[in-house]
């Protein structure tokens, strides 16, 4: 790894084993694109890729009298002159004007990387990483521009963000600030994203780039379960085994955009950050403002070498503290068991159960504190209900703790219900516009986290609780989108800063939690996966996938979700059946083999199983215990699309490539058909391995596959609606 500047021809080249990322000085002063691939070899000057050629009906930098920014590749276009692309940034400064041109200035390339200010990002020590930062200003509007560009040693990745400071000028007003943009060099792409809705969260959706936009966006206040902040840009022929690819990932979980824009010259553009709409930052003199972080992965290796890039880069820099690279307790959450109507006395009973079948940690969830007896009443009043636990979490805590479990419960600190106390007492403290109706959603309403006193008081609510109490886990849900997006204490000019000041509250309030309380792991959960980004990540190193615990359901969500995020990251628990959501019932073992291949966990009451079922709950966990390690932390393959076939199919491998697991699922059975063959990946070809009591080279495994029809002969039912088996493949 290593960042070279070439002075005479002002270009910079990023690099490591496996990328090279060029860009330079253009004609006009600005930053123009060069590269971003595979490792190529460094050389002076790669100016001879700009084009200074004259062509009717483009406009021309007039010192140069050649260079139009409309036919060559930008680093970060400009408003207003002769590029006509999807800007990634604009100004407007006091005489209305938002055309803007940021010429080079100064560079600082440093080992590392430095943290953002308030916001989550990737962090790397001296060895890991290498910054450059490149200073551009606008002498007009008398601002600067930050460039900030980290190549990883080990990862094909760049982390990009922006600053702007107001240097001198009187207010000027940010009303576009991205994150990043990539101009490549033809269009030929594809574009991946992962779209849904509740219960239906990272479906993969893949389309033809050429000229004209893609875009994708949320103005929900949250990531969402719509739109996931991760793309992929892919050639037609590339899948997960083989082909180029660019991945960009949102460090980020607000409103956000995604777009690709293919001009007619052939350059497609694509740029990511903070959506436009809804974004207005005034800057007065001295201020600046600093963009999200964006992490763009390349692969000329296929999907899956891209994915694991993700998986590995946000496992080991990403994710903070205690529970980083751990693997994960296995739960049982009370949810989809009790609802709200529990008692402490029906909970105890549920979690003795819980441990008799070897789980490790009993989650409380929704419903414990205040009025809370149903959606309706009681959210923002973070004290115990007595009727349900009369010696308050602590009491509970301490008894769970008792039967040898962890104890862990839910919160959802950033809303609140008409019916609480905390409304009755601060009806101001909520998101709403003057003389308007609020919008309710699960009847609640959204607390104004871009007012520090709100954080505050939320923040000492939730230590009183969690003083003296013995916690290891938090879930911290957030059950509906944003509207009426206006803070009360906020004058009319900064009422664009509002949806990105509260999302910076709620990592505010997640910062001082996890440093108040750093052992305690935090499962982010947004009406199950409509939250589930790189940002929380930061902070919470596991999301709950998804509201559908449905296990055919899962497959898909699991699946989808594995493109862009770390397999330990991903909530995924055995529930009852038939299921709530869907009403399918699938056996206990489906239902685990799937679940495995996440943090895994038991949502139900285990009481209510058969006793059949029971002793195999209890096999279950032996086996997650054994193989959680590497499940959660191996190296991860998608073998078999469940979009694509009836079946999925996908495997972890560990580092040294002796074992492996893998799982294989019939959604639905064709009828009159050969089972057929998997063929594995990841392993080593000249190693021979054992499987089911026989032996392989990993070179037959991966190329002639695993034969179906064995599984079926042993009784895995390999052709039924539902069935699946998990087998475990150990180098001899
Ligand atoms: C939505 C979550 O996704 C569920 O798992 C559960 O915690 C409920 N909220 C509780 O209200």
């Amino acid at each position: 790894m290593d960042i070279i500047w070439h002075k005479t021809s002002g270009q910079f080249h990023l690099f490591n084993d496996r990328i090279s990322y060029i860009f330079g000085i253009s004609p006009s002063g600005e930053l123009a694109g060069i590269y971003f691939g595979k490792r190529i070899h460094d050389r002076e000057d790669m100016s001879y890729i700009q084009i200074r050629v004259g062509m009717p009906n483009v406009a021309v930098d007039p010192a140069t009298e050649s260079y139009s920014m409309e036919i060559n590749r930008q680093e970060y276009p400009s408003f207003g002159t002769t590029d006509f692309g999807t800007q990634a940034f604009e100004i407007e400064t006091l005489n209305g004007s938002r055309v803007s041109s940021f010429v080079y200035k100064s560079h600082k390339i440093s080992k590392g990387k430095e943290a953002l200010h308030g916001l989550p990002a990737t962090y790397a020590d001296e060895k890991e990483a290498m910054t450059l930062e490149v200073e551009l200003v606008d002498s007009v509007a008398e601002m600067t521009l930050i460039l900030s560009y980290t190549i990883f040693d080990r990862y094909p990745v760049i982390a990009r963000h922006a600053t702007f400071k107001n240097n001198g000028a009187p207010r000027v007003k940010l009303t576009k600030a991205l994150s990043c943009c990539l101009d490549l060099s033809d269009q030929n792409y594809e574009w991946m994203q992962f779209s849904g809705g509740w219960a239906r969260e990272r479906i993969p959706e893949v389309r033809k780039l050429s000229t004209g936009t893609v875009l994708i966006e949320s103005k929900r206040g949250t990531s969402s379960a719509n739109q996931n902040p991760f793309i992929i840009i892919k050639r037609p022929r590339t899948d997960d085994f083989a082909g180029e690819a660019f991945g960009f990932s949102f460090v980020y979980s607000g409103n956000f955009i995604a777009q690709a824009e293919g001009n007619n010259h052939d350059r497609l553009r694509i740029l990511m950050g903070i959506n436009p709409d809804r974004f207005e930052w005034p800057l007065e003199k001295g201020e600046s403002f600093e963009t999200p972080e964006v992490v763009i992965a390349m692969t000329d290796c296929g999907l899956n070498d891209l994915s694991q890039t993700y998986h590995k880069l946000y496992n080991n820099n990403l994710v903070r503290g205690k529970w980083k690279n751990r693997p994960r307790p296995i739960l049982n959450n009370n949810w989809e068991a009790t609802f709200m109507d529990f008692t402490e006395q029906s909970i105890l009973k549920i979690a003795k159960k819980a441990k008799e079948a070897g789980c490790e940690l009993f989650v409380l969830d929704d419903g414990w504190f205040g009025e809370r007896n149903d959606d309706s009443a009681g959210l923002g009043d973070w004290i115990e209900n007595p009727k349900k636990l009369p010696e308050g979490i602590a009491g509970l805590a301490k008894k769970v703790k008792a039967l040898g479990l962890d104890f862990g419960f839910w919160i959802e600190p950033e809303m609140v219900n008409p019916d609480s106390n905390l409304y009755r007492r601060h009806p101001d403290w909520v998101l709403s516009a003057p003389g308007r109706k609020s919008s309710l959603g699960r009847h609640q309403l959204v607390l104004d986290y871009s007012r520090p006193e709100v954080v505050d008081a939320i923040y000492s609510m939730l230590c009183k609780v969690l003083k003296d109490a013995p916690v290891s886990y938090i879930k911290w849900d957030m059950n509906r989108s944003l509207t009426e997006v206006y803070s009360n204490d906020a004058p009319a000019e900064l009422q664009g800063t509002i949806y990105h000041k509260h999302i910076m509250g709620v990592y505010a309030l997640y910062e001082r939690l996890r440093t108040a309380f750093p052992d305690i792991l935090f499962e982010s959960c947004a009406s199950g996966g409509a939250r589930f980004d790189a940002g929380m990540l930061y902070y919470a190193p596991q999301a709950w996938c998804s509201d559908n615990t449905d296990a055919m359901d899962r497959i898909r969500i699991q699946y989808g979700s594995s493109y862009g995020y770390p397999i330990v990251s991903i909530g995924s628990h055995v529930s009852a059946v038939p299921n709530q959501q869907t009403g399918r019932t699938v056996s206990i073992e489906t239902r685990a083999n799937v679940a495995y291949f996440g943090t895994f966990g038991y949502e139900l009451d285990l009481n209510e199983i058969s006793d059949e079922e029971f002793q195999e709950v209890k096999k279950q966990i032996v086996f997650m215990k054994q193989n959680r390690e590497l499940i959660q932390f191996g190296t991860f393959y998608r073998l078999r699309s469940p979009f694509e076939t009836e079946q999925n199919a996908w495997m972890v491998v560990s580092e040294d490539k002796k074992k492996a697991i893998v799982g294989f699922y019939c959604m639905r059975a064709k009828v009159y058909s050969l089972p057929g063959f998997l063929k594995l990946a990841g392993l080593d070809p000249d190693l021979k391995y054992r499987m089911e009591g026989k032996q392989y080279f990993g070179d037959e495994l991966m190329n002639m596959g695993i034969t179906l029809a064995e599984f079926y002969a042993k009784g895995f039912s390999v052709s039924e609606d539902y069935a699946s088996f998990v087998t475990v493949i150990e180098a001899e």
